[in-house]
């Protein structure tokens, strides 16, 4: 059965316009999977902790050498990746912020990226020092930003750090089968955001056939 992960990462709520594409897929994605199962998982507004040092201590001790206390330190973590295996497609709802992506959404990733078990190290390897360890994952990634010319030719192509970076991640983890809908203006406004959002929706519309 397919099943969906539906990830918020904005801090707004009703003004979010990440959170309306989330919603416009999600409204598609019923559709076409009549029988699938949705699972959100909200970081925008319930953030989840940063790794600590007791975090790091844990996930480099080997499962069977794990005490107690090292098991509940990584019990969200576990949570979180088993959660994400589940997962056949993923849909991520993200704004732009200062160039990248929100700070919940990077500590989600330093949560569920782990060595042994949903990536793993092998150095000299052309293009990726990474074999992920998640496989058949299809992921949509819903980007807004506030401004514009970030995206691939234009003005401030080099300063997003959003996308590429959001990219190479998911291929840390094994996700290559990624699908991209873009959009700018939100803080500006006027015909050219009218015309962005008409594009954006009409891009999602489409995602899914
Ligand atoms: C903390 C913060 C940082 C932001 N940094 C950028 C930025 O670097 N570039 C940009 O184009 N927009 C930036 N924005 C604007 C957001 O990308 C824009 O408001 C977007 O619509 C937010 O997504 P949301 O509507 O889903 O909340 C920033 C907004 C916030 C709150």
């Amino acid at each position: 059965m397919e099943q969906l992960l539906v990830i918020n990462t904005s801090p707004q709520r009703s003004a979010s316009y990440s959170r309306q594409m989330t919603e416009r897929f999600v409204r598609s994605w019923r559709i076409r999977y009549p029988s699938g199962e949705i699972v959100y998982r909200e970081l925008g507004n319930q953030p989840i902790p940063h790794v600590d040092e007791r975090w790091v201590e844990a996930a480099f001790t080997p499962s069977e050498a794990r005490n107690p206390q090292q098991k509940d330190v990584l019990a969200l973590s576990d949570e979180l990746v088993s959660e994400l295996k589940q997962a056949t497609q993923l849909v991520i709802g993200c704004p732009m912020h200062n160039l990248s992506v929100p700070s919940t959404l990077k500590a989600y990733i330093d949560q569920t990226v782990r060595m042994g078990v949903t990536t793993r190290l092998v150095p000299g390897t052309p293009g990726s020092p990474y074999a992920g360890l998640l496989h058949d994952k299809k992921a949509y990634l819903l980007l807004v930003r506030g401004g514009h010319g970030y995206e691939e030719d234009g003005a401030y192509a080099h300063m997003n750090f959003q996308e590429p970076y959001l990219r190479a991640v998911l291929g840390m983890l094994g996700i290559h089968d990624i699908t991209t809908v873009n959009l700018e203006y939100t803080a500006i406004g006027g015909g050219q955001f009218d015309d962005a959002v008409k594009r954006a929706n009409l891009c999602i519309d489409a995602l899914l056939g």
